[in-house]
């Protein structure tokens, strides 16, 4: 049986040689907040540790590469999957990672597999990973430091509902594909669940 700590140590040298140096380093970055996330919110930090580092592991194919590797590893696609290829290195990573370390525990495959379009059923483990993956320290744009101001103050879910919303708009600004689930996954965790007033 080969422990995470011993996984950990392996992927670190296996994921230097397969990704670009700063994918490299923001996989360490993910890695690391995601442990800070499962201290605050009771998960197990070696979890998070490694789904961390993880996660980005088939980040170093090409579009058309993840097409092929998705029809080789029997991956039911939800759409076109020319569409799908932005998110399918985290479909495809989780199938790499699961037969690379046949140790790994399931809920780490699973955080790996959900990090891109998320799912209607989050554990606490895949919302760090989610999360992590877009307030790590080395990523930049708009809306990191938003995310970073939210952190201290709400629970894991209302991160994770931030950092979805987010994504959607920034999706939707931009005018990029939508996964199908994604409305519902929205319904789920970001939509008020009370009933609007209507006026007179
Ligand atoms: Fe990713
Ligand atoms: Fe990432």
């Amino acid at each position: 049986m080969t422990s995470l700590s011993e996984i950990y140590d392996d992927a670190c040298i296996k994921l230097e040689g397969r990704l670009s140096q700063y994918r490299y380093l923001h996989s360490l970055s993910v890695s690391d907040v995601a442990v800070m996330m499962a201290q605050d919110f009771a998960v197990d930090p070696m979890y998070a540790r490694v789904a961390g580092l993880l996660h980005d592991w088939d980040k170093c194919y090409s579009d058309e590469e993840l097409i092929e590797r998705a029809l080789a590893f029997k991956i039911d696609l939800a759409d076109d999957p020319q569409i799908l290829a932005p998110l399918l290195h985290a479909q495809t990573g989780a199938v790499a990672v699961a037969r690379e370390y046949p140790d790994l525990p399931q809920e780490i495959v699973q955080a790996v597999a959900r990090h891109t379009s998320a799912a209607l059923d989050m554990t606490k483990l895949d919302m760090i990973i989610y999360v992590a993956d877009l307030v790590e320290p080395l990523r930049t744009g708009p809306n990191i430091q938003y995310y970073r101001s939210l952190a201290d103050n709400s629970t894991l879910e209302e991160l994770f509902c931030k950092c979805y919303q987010s994504t959607l708009y920034h999706l939707i600004r931009r005018r990029r594909y939508l996964h199908p689930d994604s409305v519902k996954i929205w319904n789920v965790y970001g939509a008020d669940p009370a009933p609007r007033q209507r006026g007179g």
